[in-house]
């Protein structure tokens, strides 16, 4: 992405040189409204400083290396490069279409990245920081391939949860190995992987331990006191050393020498030449633009901003390698997660908004201001409740803001098509001038949410003023033609403050001033301008609608069947025990499938159960919750799964699931049947999170029941 204006010079030393970054996404699927937390977060950011004279440069790229990127690229049929450019042009438009300002977007499969990381490599090898083990790593014979941790998943050793991933157990939090998993299995294919001995490349963390605790020590260095209370913690336990290499086949830059010294190729690990990614799209501007890469990084000062997830590698990892190769270490600002409805987005929960998904229903700047009235430096998760954003957008946005601004250039344009005498008063605007230096403390301490109630403030102050004045009685007065001038001057001001976190309104608000937004700067307020207005555009829009997602009668749950018995009183029923974790648990199943397969074929199997069934006694048996099977006398196919988790929400397309009680008769009028081997109701497929539940073998149309 090119940048749209030309750049001062650099200063050769400069501290107003500043870099300010969010995390590369992986060039892996669409982005989302919860990515964009973080990207509007660092644009609002890098705007302000631009706004008030620093040369910042908003950098980031698209994280194009790693095990999923390939996987999921060959299986579309797609190279893993061709997959992840084409994902990289797609995130562009995304991040364009939300005002999202890069100076430079670049991907990390680049020759800039590549050069970067094998100095990187090189330095710290150099120096006696990098030395070869050989480990025991998990390879499936079926896939040929080496799985990273999240690839295998198995029962956990600590607690043993079932179908765990061999990165951390989701049950009780402990970072875990793949290798330590009970009954590991190939996430991919199914198949039980085997043990084998591997040489790979590490890097000694551990010696920069006291380093590292002196950087985050440092008040100067303002780390956030939960990351502080977090790098304690890790501190204590102790850093391990990192392993930095890869196995073929793996989508990354292969580590020089290393077929050499150990007998393969081996490749980077995606998690090291990501964060160089951050220097490399810098330097593929700055070699664009005449400038130096230094001249930021070593001269300037970095803005990081990213998520609690990716913590531990921007605290630890990296500023290592930053010290090992001698660069000045980074600031972080770290942002919690973002909860729709107060849960995890969630596709079968219809909760899972891409930043496409959003744009259909609703304007960029309802996000980008919602997020604004909710972000601080805090780490606190943000809540998109949408009965909340249509009150924030329809009563803050609308309601103050945009109708103050809105409606004093509309009367200013039509009664006088200029301004050219401005009210004094001196009580008005020191108030504004105490705001608007509190404003100016709150963006650059990244609190929006204080900078936006304050701008807020000032249009509260405007809407008064305008209210109490009435210019519309008598419009060809002096003293309405000053008030008016003075209320232009307020929205003026008003759009120069918000334009870091509403651009395109404030460029609506400039076009009305006849003035080109770029040129407009945190000085260019104040309380003098004079001349021609043009007509106004609508400035912000209302929310009409919140997406309501159509309640579906039945919970519908996946289980693992852990038992099958014969029921004592009946020869046609099986009695089942079957897990349904979380909120469920383990429950008695009364199923009619003995005509129709053996116990062996059910057993360990997991399947889509409804969990809100009314018990009832089926000859004289608990029946607790059933599994559902489509078919007709012939052939019954239970709804087997194989990718989805134990206890899983199962859900139509675009539906919820109710909780609330359902008898047998009221399952049976439900017309859940089967097309083109997908089981679909009122037109809309069955899905979990990662699959839609598919039977086969059952005629087209067959009923599930
Ligand atoms: O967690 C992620 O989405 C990574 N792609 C972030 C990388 S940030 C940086 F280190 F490159
Ligand atoms: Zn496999």
């Amino acid at each position: 992405m090119a940048a749209s204006k030309p750049k001062p010079v650099v200063k050769s030393k400069s501290k107003d040189n500043i870099i300010v970054t969010a995390a590369l996404p992986y060039a892996n699927g669409p982005i989302h409204i919860g990515h964009l937390l973080e990207y509007i977060q660092a644009d609002i950011y890098s705007r302000f400083l631009k706004l008030t004279g620093k040369n910042a440069l908003y950098i980031c790229a698209s994280d194009m290396h790693g095990t999923p990127v390939e996987v999921n690229a060959r299986k579309v049929g797609k190279e893993p490069e061709q997959f992840a450019l084409e994902l990289w042009k797609e995130h562009q438009q995304d991040f364009v279409s939300y005002l999202i300002n890069f100076d430079n977007y670049y991907k990390t499969h680049s020759p800039e990245n590549k050069e970067i990381s094998e100095f990187f490599y090189r330095t710290l090898k150099h120096a006696g920081h990098i030395y070869r083990k050989k480990v025991q790593v998990i390879y499936c014979q079926n896939c040929k391939r080496y799985l990273p941790d999240r690839y295998v998943k198995g029962i956990c050793p600590y607690c043993k949860a079932l179908e765990q991933y061999g990165d951390v157990c989701e049950k009780c939090s402990k970072a875990l190995k793949g290798v330590e998993l009970i009954e590991p299995k190939c996430s991919l294919c199914g198949k039980t992987p085997i043990q084998k001995e591997s040489e790979h490349y590490f890097f000694k963390l551990s010696l920069f331990a006291k380093k590292l605790q002196k950087w985050f020590s440092a008040p100067k260095s303002r780390i956030q006191p939960e990351v502080k209370n977090w790098l304690n913690e890790w501190m204590k336990k102790g850093l391990e050393d990192w392993c930095i290499s890869r196995d073929a086949p793996y989508f990354g830059f292969e580590i020089p020498d290393s077929e050499k010294e150990t007998g393969d190729k081996k490749y980077f690990y995606v998690w090291l030449d990501a964060p160089i990614g951050y220097i490399s799209s810098t330097k593929n501007y700055t070699d664009a633009h005449g400038q130096k890469w230094d001249d930021y990084w070593k001269k300037g000062q970095v803005e990081h901003f990213i998520g609690k997830d990716i913590a531990y590698f921007h605290f630890l990892f990296w500023p290592a390698m930053l010290m090992a190769v001698g660069i000045p270490l980074p600031k972080l600002t770290v942002h919690g997660f973002i909860t729709v409805n107060g849960e995890k987005m969630s596709k079968s929960r219809g909760t899972f908004f891409t930043a496409k998904d959003f744009l259909k229903l609703y304007n960029p700047e309802a996000l980008r201001f919602y997020y604004a009235y909710h972000l601080n430096r805090s780490l606190v998760d943000v809540d998109i409740n949408f009965e909340d954003m249509k009150s924030v957008v329809n009563t803050v946005l609308v309601g103050n803001l945009s109708n103050f601004c809105y409606r004093v250039l509309m009367f200013a344009e039509k009664n006088y098509g200029e301004v050219d005498i401005i009210a004094k008063d001196k009580k008005l605007i020191d108030e504004v001038k105490v705001l608007v230096k509190e404003i100016h403390k709150n963006y650059s301490e990244m609190d929006f949410r204080l900078a936006l109630r304050n701008i807020l403030k000032i249009s509260d102050i405007g809407n008064i003023y305008f209210q109490k004045a009435e210019p519309w009685k008598n419009p060809n007065s002096k003293e309405s033609k000053a008030v008016v001038g003075l209320c232009v001057a307020l929205a003026r001001n008003l759009a120069i403050l918000v334009s870091p976190i509403l651009p395109e309104f404030s460029r609506k608000v400039a076009v009305a001033f006849w003035d080109d937004i770029s040129s407009w700067n945190w000085k260019l307020g104040g309380w003098v301008w004079k001349g021609k207005l043009a007509p106004v555009e609508m400035l912000a829009d209302k929310i009409e609608k919140v997406p309501e997602a159509q309640q579906f009668p039945l919970r519908l749950v996946v289980g693992k069947i852990m038992e099958v018995k014969n029921h004592p009183n009946a020869d046609s029923l099986y009695l089942m025990k079957v897990d349904l974790s979380g909120g469920v648990g383990m429950k008695q199943v009364v199923a009619g499938l003995k005509k129709y397969l053996k116990p062996e074929e059910l057993q360990g199997k997991k399947a889509v159960f409804c969990a809100n069934m009314k018990p009832a006694k089926l000859r004289g048996e608990m029946s607790e919750a059933m599994i559902l099977a489509a078919g007709d006398e012939q052939k019954v196919a239970p709804l087997f799964v194989a990718k989805s988790e134990i206890g899983e929400e199962v859900c139509f397309e675009s539906m919820t699931n109710s909780t609330a009680e359902v008898t047998f008769e009221e399952f049976s009028q439900l017309k859940i049947i089967v097309i083109e081997g997908k089981v679909v109701y009122e037109g809309k497929k069955l899905k979990t999170r990662s699959e839609e539940v598919s039977v086969a073998g059952v005629k087209e149309g067959a009923r599930v029941r």
